[in-house]
């Protein structure tokens, strides 16, 4: 018997040996091998956000703005049948975005995700300002037999108001996490303005959960040969049409919803998502993937979220196919920088946000003028409204007008939802009309 099972230790042991390490590719040398697959020289550089002199800035003038004026038609099927009853869009137009935005752009959910086994680490009976709440600190465990020397645990928390008679509505936020070492002033900034909307989201007796993407993904192109990629691909590189980081961290929100789904305070038909900037473009992706979110908010995601690829205005294709963001996406988005163009692209984001379709979706940003002119307020805009054809074909109403509105003016009626608040890059000052509409979506 002991014999049995040094034998059995020691063959576990040699296996665990034997397997070949996560490979370890700066951002650069993987974007370089990107491109050989591709059989890409070079590709086109982006553009300059932050230097308006520089002789490539950033353009911020809206009569160059739509070089391309003309989008997919996400009502006409790739044989050129036009869409006209929710069937349609449902079995034949939808699958068709859906694979274009899996090879193309976001990469493809691997057949052979591993499965997630929640803990809840802590429970603790607090107040959050002045409502007593009782918060769970969870960790989802993704099972890592396969290949060990990666390890995967998605970290999330969730609150709820300790006085709720029923189970509760939950937002849940993807959240940024920064260094310690990052600027104070910065991170108490950033750690009033959660304060805030999570004392909103309370007072409507709701409750909410904090799920950080970067526990299931890092978020750089070095990063890639490990998390919940590199496990699945056992440290070894992606292939050109695998997922990136975006669609990474929309799996782990789908897993922290399984979580959700079982916890018996919360509502799961009334679950939404926030996220701001890069977890905006993340949210907007976890709502095309999983029909059990029931809302988002999708604050300043620019490109490769909520703005229009096809827009001149602020960041582009050429910069999130750069070495700092091209781990967001799939590496044959890379060539839509060179040698094709954005118009090449099979897809624009306002099918994406269709694919949300019918439920709500609250798009807001900052103004071009207070610094938020980078995700291109006005392109996310005209994607919403070339999206709602297909809100109304499934019986919902969409933006409801072509009209880009005034700083301010909140454009809610709908199932898709705009504004743009006063301020630059921050969510903060849209809170208060996202969680109006939300409240009218859930039912008071
Ligand atoms: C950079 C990047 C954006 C991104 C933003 C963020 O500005 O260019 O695409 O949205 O970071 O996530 O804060």
């Amino acid at each position: 018997m002991a014999v049995a099972l040094y034998g059995l230790l020691w063959a576990l042991s040699t296996a665990h040996a034997e397997l070949a390490p996560p490979v370890t590719l700066t951002a650069e040398e993987d974007h370089k091998r990107l491109l050989q697959l591709l059989g890409i020289e070079a590709l086109r550089p982006g553009v300059d956000g932050r230097d308006p002199n520089a002789p490539n800035a950033a353009n911020y003038d809206e009569t160059k703005a739509n070089p391309y004026p003309t989008l997919p038609d996400p009502l006409r099927t790739k044989d050129g049948r036009r869409v006209t009853t929710a069937a349609e869009w449902w079995q034949v137009r939808r699958p068709e975005i859906v694979e274009d935005f899996a090879r193309e752009i976001y990469g493809r959910i691997p057949q052979n995700v591993p499965a997630v086994s929640w803990h809840v680490t802590s429970t603790t009976r607090e107040k959050h300002g002045n409502v007593p709440v009782v918060t769970k600190q969870l960790r989802g465990r993704v099972d890592n037999s396969s290949y060990p020397l990666i390890d995967v645990d998605i970290e999330l928390t969730l609150t709820t108001p300790a006085a709720a008679a029923k189970p509760v509505p939950v937002i849940m936020e993807f959240q940024f996490v920064f260094p310690p070492s990052f600027d104070a002033g910065f991170l108490e900034g950033l750690r009033r303005a959660a304060h805030q909307w999570q004392q909103q989201v309370l007072a409507r007796g709701w409750g909410f959960a904090l799920y950080t993407p970067v526990s299931v993904q890092p978020d750089d192109g070095a990063g890639l040969t490990r998390g919940i990629i590199g496990l699945v691909n056992k440290g070894q590189p992606r292939k050109l049409d695998d997922w990136g980081a975006l669609r990474a961290w929309a799996w782990g929100a789908s897993r922290a919803m399984d979580y959700l789904e079982t916890d018996l305070h919360v509502d799961a038909s009334r679950v939404g998502l926030a996220g701001h900037s890069r977890f905006g473009k993340a949210v907007l992706v976890a709502m095309a993937d999983d029909p059990r979110f029931a809302i988002a908010y999708v604050s300043s995601s620019g490109a490769a979220g909520a703005k229009l690829h096809r827009r001149n205005f602020g960041e582009l294709v050429e910069n999130i196919a750069s070495t700092y963001a091209y781990h967001w996406m799939a590496g044959n988005y890379l060539k839509y920088a060179g040698p094709l163009t954005w118009n090449d692209l099979p897809v624009d984001s306002h099918e994406l946000i269709a694919l949300a379709a019918p439920r709500p979706v609250f798009i807001g940003t900052g103004t071009v003028e207070k610094g938020d002119g980078w995700v291109d307020p006005k392109g996310m805009f005209m994607a919403a409204v070339a999206a709602s054809p297909v809100y109304e074909l499934l019986g919902k109403r969409g933006m409801g007008t072509d009209v880009f509105p005034p700083v301010g003016a909140a454009l809610v009626e709908g199932e898709l939802a705009y504004r743009q608040h006063a301020e630059g890059h921050t969510a903060a000052p849209n809170w208060p009309t996202f969680l109006e509409f939300a409240a009218r979506h859930f039912g008071r």
